[in-house]
Formats: C-alpha cells, sequence, structure tokens
C-alpha cells in the first residue's frame, strides 16, 4: 500500500516537475548546416521548435473534450522553412521586431542603414522589416538541452544586416504544465538596438481548419500606436476607446475589422501596436478564446507593447502542414515586443542596449480550454 502510494506520488511528481524533451534530426540547410526539432512534452501539451530561425514549427494543445490540435501554422520540411517562410511563421525575430522606417536610425551621432525589405510595393521597399532580409529567422541556432526546454544561442556579429555590435543572443523555450515559455537575453559589445520576439501564428481551432474572425480577442491596453501609410508609427499614443481598437473587453476579432476606419484601412485589417497598461510588470497581455474547441490562450509578458496581426496579408498562396491551405486571416499574431521604429521615436520606451547592461524578458503562452 505504502510503496503503491509512493510511486503514485513520484510519477505525479516527475510529471509536474519536468517536460519530456527529446531530439531528432530536422534535416540540413542548403548550406550544409544540421537542423534539429526539439520535442518538449509536458502532460497533453506539445511543443516542436527547430534550430533554423528557432521556430516554433507545432503545438499541440488539447481542446475541451481533451482532443489534440496543432494550433500554429507553419510547414512539414525544412525546405519549405528554407524557400518559403515569408510570413515568418513561428520563428525568432532579430534584431529588429517589426518596421524600422527607411531602415535607418541614429544611435551616438552616427546613422546606421539597414537593408530595407518591406513596403506597400513589394518591388520598392522602404522599410527594414524583422531586422531585414537576413534576419534572426532565417539562421541556425545553437542549442542544447536545459530542464524542461532547449536553449538557443545566436552570436550575431558586429555591422550583421547593418546593426552596431556584435549581440550575443539567448532565447530559452521550457514547458512546465500548460505554460509555454520564452525567455529573451542578449549581449551586446557596443551600443546598439534590439528587439527580439516570436512571431507565431495561433489558430485555436487548429491550422488550416478557417479564419480566426470568431476568435473572441482581450488586449489589455488601453492605447496603441497609429500608423501612416506605410505602417509606421506616427508617435502618436492614441486612445483606444471608442475605435475598432479598444479590445478591453473581449471582442470577436471580425466585429468591427471592416469598419469604415481609416487605421484598418493602412492596416488592411489589424495590424497594430497596443501600449500595454502594465507597464513592463509582468501581467497578462492578451487573452483569446475560440469557441468551437473552447481553447483559451493567454499571453503574459513584461514588455511594453504587443503587434496584434490578424494575418491580413495571407492569401490562399500558402500551402502548410499536411497540405492545408492558409487563407485570408487564417491566423493571429500577438507578438510582444517593443513599439516599431522606436529608434527613430525619442518618446517611445527605448530599445537601445549598452555593453554591459542585460537585455532580458519573458513571454509566456499559456493555454486552457473552457
Ligand atoms: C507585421 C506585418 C507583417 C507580418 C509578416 C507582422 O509583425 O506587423 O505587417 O506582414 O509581420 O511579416
Amino acid at each position: 500500500m505504502r510503496v503503491a502510494a509512493l510511486v503514485i506520488a513520484l510519477m505525479t511528481m516527475t510529471s509536474v516537475v519536468s517536460a519530456q524533451v527529446t531530439k531528432q534530426s530536422f534535416g540540413k540547410t542548403p548550406d550544409g548546416k544540421n537542423v534539429d526539432i526539439y520535442t518538449l512534452k509536458d502532460g497533453a501539451i506539445e511543443a516542436h521548435i527547430i534550430t533554423y530561425g528557432g521556430i516554433i514549427q507545432a503545438l499541440k494543445v488539447p481542446d475541451k473534450n481533451g482532443k489534440s490540435a496543432d494550433i500554429v501554422l507553419g510547414f512539414d520540411t525544412l525546405d519549405e522553412y528554407v524557400k518559403g517562410n515569408k510570413g515568418y511563421f513561428g520563428a525568432l525575430i532579430g534584431r529588429y521586431g517589426n518596421r524600422i522606417a527607411g531602415g535607418k536610425f541614429t544611435l551616438d551621432g552616427k546613422t546606421y542603414s539597414i537593408p530595407v525589405n518591406d513596403g506597400p510595393d513589394p518591388n520598392h521597399p522602404v522599410n527594414a522589416l524583422h531586422g531585414g532580409p537576413k534576419g534572426f529567422d532565417k539562421v541556425v541556432w545553437d542549442a542544447k538541452e536545459i530542464p524542461h526546454g532547449v536553449e538557443l544561442t545566436y552570436v550575431s556579429p558586429d555591422g550583421d544586416q547593418g546593426f552596431p555590435g556584435k549581440l550575443t543572443a539567448v532565447v530559452r523555450y521550457t514547458l512546465v504544465g500548460k505554460d509555454l515559455k520564452i525567455d529573451y537575453s542578449a549581449t551586446t559589445d557596443k551600443d546598439t538596438v534590439l528587439n527580439l520576439t516570436n512571431h507565431s501564428y495561433f489558430n485555436l481551432a487548429g491550422a488550416g481548419s478557417g479564419d480566426i474572425l470568431k476568435n473572441d480577442v482581450k488586449i489589455n491596453a488601453s492605447h496603441y500606436t497609429p500608423v501612416d501609410a506605410n505602417l509606421i508609427p506616427t508617435g502618436e499614443i492614441a486612445s483606444v476607446a471608442g475605435t475598432p481598437f479598444d479590445f478591453r473587453k473581449p471582442t470577436a476579432v471580425g466585429a468591427r475589422i471592416n469598419d469604415d476606419n481609416d487605421q484598418l484601412k493602412k492596416g488592411h485589417g489589424y495590424d497594430h501596436n497596443w501600449v500595454l497598461d502594465s507597464t513592463g510588470k509582468l501581467a497578462e497581455a492578451a487573452e483569446v478564446y475560440e469557441p468551437s474547441s473552447g481553447r483559451v490562450l493567454q499571453v503574459i509578458t513584461d514588455q511594453p507593447g504587443v503587434q496584434f496581426y490578424t494575418g491580413n496579408f495571407l492569401d490562399g498562396s500558402i500551402t502548410g502542414k499536411g497540405g492545408k491551405v492558409y487563407g485570408h486571416r487564417s491566423g493571429l499574431c500577438l507578438e510582444t515586443q517593443h513599439f516599431p521604429d522606436s529608434p527613430n521615436h525619442p518618446k517611445f520606451p527605448s530599445t537601445e542596449l549598452k555593453p554591459g547592461q542585460k537585455y532580458h524578458w519573458v513571454t509566456v503562452f499559456r493555454f486552457s480550454a473552457r
């Protein structure tokens, strides 16, 4: 009797104490670098992370009846990520999440240029998006297993995509219970700017199962940063009150997305930075509820902003995992980060990192069903 009780207690402890972590090969990049896939499993939740781009390749989460589905957009093979991940599915973004106007900023009196790769007319790019043409989403990270997860390291040389300083970025993915935690840290040897994030597209009904317009979204933010026609913040910190940007109470994504609103037109839907009320304290930034599955995603962070992007540029031209086509607005992103184009907006929270300082912050994706 006592032995049985002890065995049960130990089994319960191990399932609480540790996610199972396994590693397999995910292939080789065209230039011959090995890429691995780490599987983190705790109870019914599984996260698959690849060392190319630090990408969350799959995330399996049970619904209200215990039925599991993969709730992130992505691909089955490395080749597809290397050739066709135009939407940055699941990737770690660096050095600078979102846009830098004209790809230019000034730091300590010197102007830096990041190659431009984004703009309303794809043939004439005007902004640097997500760190330039070869950002952290397109490199192979060094990886090692850590308790409950995997630690990824990338050393970005001085001048990488035009950014100053040799930067060492360390990102830890861990899964404990219902929490997938992403822990970001970095150091530099010269003054630089930095804005890391993760670019997962969630569809809580299952990737490839339709659009996200009926998802209820709550964002704990009283303000957002309006944009110009190039999706660069104008600098204004505007109140969400009385606008389609007020998600302080859970509201269906589709309820106001087609309203006659200049900002929604500029974003082709929601593609904006919300200024979180939590002001840098670890707190819930957003919650998403998907009514048919009952799945709930809570996004918890200590970052000042979240880019809520409703997959407006998805148009059915991408076929993802299991041959499923990703149509218009078939995934939503909640990219916790600093504000877009901060290096050109002295009034926004600073994205500068200096030698001797440690960049460190976390985001937790917490899953449940109701
Ligand atoms: C941006 C979108 C962009 C998407 C994919 C988001 O972070 O805000 O404008 O289309 O990333 O690149």
